[in-house]
């Protein structure tokens, strides 16, 4: 090393001998060490304290304390002065111990300046290499600390978007509920416009006058028309969740006649001719008789709407395995292939006075008792279309 290599390393000599002091200095500094002196432990680590030297080169004898305290010291408070000892000849197990203690190196006395800048150099490197090693070793827990700052700061901004989602979500099912709602209140209404119809037409029956036999027959069947809206009306209340559903023993012939009775007044005023055909009993199904009844009511208030005056509506029902299948027929124009797509589709309509609820609420109920509603066929001739509900109901 020469003086151009270490112009910044200082080396503190803590020695009560002079004669050693300004020996080693004229070494040190001939080799471009900058140089301070101590002749006390305490004037050291005094001078330590204030100049932070690289290297302190100490004796263990000094007159106000000993080496090893005194090393013990620098390295606590002073971990990057590195220290190199110089002990009295023969005194191998108190060097062993001072670097132990953390003493870099030690030197016997006698040495000569050789051999001392030989060990200088090798302190000095191995000083470089383990302070680069410690900055190596801070900026990697550094580093893992900020990594474990981003994860948590990662972890929090997750848990964030994840609440948000849910927020978002339930948000989202808020406003499906209230569109299935609103979907099922327009159902519902339209469905109460059928026997409003049907009470409409027996009160004014009623009002041109009729046989006193008949008065309580059409009163009957203004009650149960009100019934029926009432039964609605109690069903928009439960929309969402169907909790008063009455779910009984429901035989499907029965239904659909009940439903073909509440059509009477129109399909007598059209001179419709009705073929109703069940072969058997239909075996029961479990169900809520309201609702089966709408999918009924829609279909034939359809055909009948179609049907020109004297036309054909027949109700077939079958019962083949594990299902009950009732197909309703009419002989009117048929339903253009064109449409066919759409009529399921709620609002759809061809009618001026239509308002396309019709056969979307039929499907949805059929569906609801894991049946359907389908076109079987349509022509110029008519159309069928044919309900299928399984019999086991869950
Ligand atoms: N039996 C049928 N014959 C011919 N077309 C039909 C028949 N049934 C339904 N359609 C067609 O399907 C459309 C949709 O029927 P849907 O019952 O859903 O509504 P709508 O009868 O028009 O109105 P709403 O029933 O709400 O009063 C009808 O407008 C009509 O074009
Ligand atoms: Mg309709």
């Amino acid at each position: 090393m020469n003086s151009d290599d270490a112009p910044s390393t200082t080396v503190l000599i803590v020695d009560d001998d002079t004669a050693i002091q300004n020996l080693l200095s004229i070494i040190l500094q001939r080799r471009g060490y900058r140089v301070l002196t101590a002749g006390t432990a305490a004037d050291g680590l005094a001078q330590l304290a204030e100049h932070q030297p690289e290297l302190v080169l100490m004796d263990y004898q000094l007159p106000d304390r000993d080496g090893l305290s005194a090393l013990l010291e620098i390295k606590s408070h002073h971990p990057s002065s590195y220290v190199v000892m110089i002990t009295g000849r023969g005194n191998e197990e108190l060097a062993v111990e001072l670097m132990k203690a953390g003493a870099s190196e030690y030197l016997l006395k006698p040495f000569d300046a050789r051999a001392l800048l030989e060990r200088l150099d090798t302190v000095l490197k191995l000083r470089e290499i383990e302070l680069a090693n410690k900055a190596l070793q801070a900026e990697r827990e550094h580093l893992l600390l900020e990594i474990e700052t981003w994860n948590r700061e990662l972890q929090t901004r997750v848990q964030e978007r994840t609440e948000a989602l849910h927020r978002a979500q339930s948000e989202i099912a808020q406003t499906e509920k209230l569109a299935a709602l609103g979907y099922l209140a327009a159902g519902m209404a339209h469905e109460i416009r059928n026997p409003l119809n049907s009470i409409s037409l027996f009160t004014q029956l009623l009002g041109q006058g009729v046989e006193e036999i008949e008065i309580g027959d059409y009163l009957g069947k203004i009650l149960k028309e009100v019934d029926r809206i009432d039964g609605i009306i109690r069903k928009l209340v439960d929309a969402a969740n169907r909790s008063r559903l009455v779910v009984d023993d429901i035989r499907l012939d029965q239904v659909v006649q009940d439903a073909l009775a509440i059509f009477s007044p129109q399909i007598e005023a059209r001179q419709i001719q009705v073929q109703f055909t069940c072969p058997e009993p239909a075996p029961p199904i479990k169900a809520d008789r309201t609702e089966l009844e709408q999918i009924f009511t829609n279909l034939l208030i359809n055909a009948v709407e179609e049907l020109p005056q004297g036309g054909q509506l027949s109700v077939r029902i079958s019962c083949p395995e594990g299902l009950i299948e009732v197909r309703v027929s009419d002989n009117g124009g048929g339903i253009a292939v064109d449409h066919l797509d759409a009529i399921f589709k709620p609002f759809f309509s061809t009618k001026s006075r239509g308002t396309g609820i019709g056969l979307p609420v039929a499907r949805r109920i059929a569906r609801l008792y894991h049946g359907d509603v389908k076109v079987e066929q349509t022509s110029s001739q008519g159309t069928t279309f044919l309900v299928t509900i399984p019999r086991e109901q869950k």
